[in-house]
């Protein structure tokens, strides 16, 4: 394991990329951030790869495993990414265990339903209190073992009720800081923030802005 901040990268050559994610929300993001590199995106879920379960308390531990096991079993590399929400005044929940709050239906509107209820029991009711963010952690593992992580973050607000129909997961209650729409009700565009060099939006695309630069663009 090597360290994004430590170490120089291997230069990822354009060519076939297994996306280690059975979530259909993330895989259209990743793809459309690594489109413009010339990849050939494959998904696990497409070469028919097994879900690890995702044991980590991490995300980095979470995206590693996931990142490695698709890259061993498909002998290419692998970029695996494990992503939350974390809520300031829940010491940070609901976090690595963002989607098991969707409970096996995914059930999203529930999981938004609870964080609200949470923060109401705390008595988490100011803006100041309302405070939340999304975090990315991305993985890439090559064949021969190693791996290095690229972590994005983007602030904010937690709105109730949810609002906007695009995007996914906890996207209606989060608005970032500096804008006045929910990620929800944003497009994908302005959600990542776009331009490789300009400023990233999403954690995501935050996260992958790192890993292209250190991978993707020459050395
Ligand atoms: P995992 O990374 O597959 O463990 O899942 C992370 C979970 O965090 C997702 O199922 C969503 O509920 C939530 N999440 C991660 N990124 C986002 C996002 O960009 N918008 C909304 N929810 C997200």
């Amino acid at each position: 394991m090597s360290n994004a901040s430590e170490t120089p990268h291997r230069r990822l050559e354009p060519g076939r990329i297994v996306i280690a994610s059975h979530n259909p929300g993330k895989l259209r993001e990743i793809e459309d951030l690594m489109a413009p590199y010339g990849f050939k995106v494959v998904s696990a879920g497409a070469l028919d790869l097994p879900e690890p379960e995702e044991t980590g308390t991490t995300f980095e531990a979470n995206a590693e495993l996931k990142a490695v096991a698709a890259a061993t079993a498909s002998g290419l590399p692998a970029l695996a990414d494990d992503s939350g929400f974390c809520v300031a005044a829940l010491d940070g929940q609901p976090g690595v265990y963002s989607a098991r709050w969707g409970g096996p239906e995914k059930d999203f509107a529930m999981a938004m339903r609870t964080v609200e209820e949470k923060l109401q029991a705390a008595g988490a009711t100011t803006d100041a209190q309302r405070r939340g963010s999304f975090v990315a952690v991305l993985c890439l593992a090559w064949p021969d073992g190693e791996s290095v992580f690229f972590r994005g973050e983007i602030e904010g607000q937690i709105v109730w009720p949810p609002r906007g129909d695009g995007g996914f997961g906890y996207d209606p209650m989060f608005q970032p800081d500096g804008h006045s729409r929910t990620f929800a009700e944003m497009s994908p565009e302005e959600k990542h923030g776009r331009s490789l060099d300009g400023p990233a939006l999403s954690h995501r695309a935050r996260a992958f802005q790192t890993f292209s630069k250190a991978c993707l663009e020459s050395a």
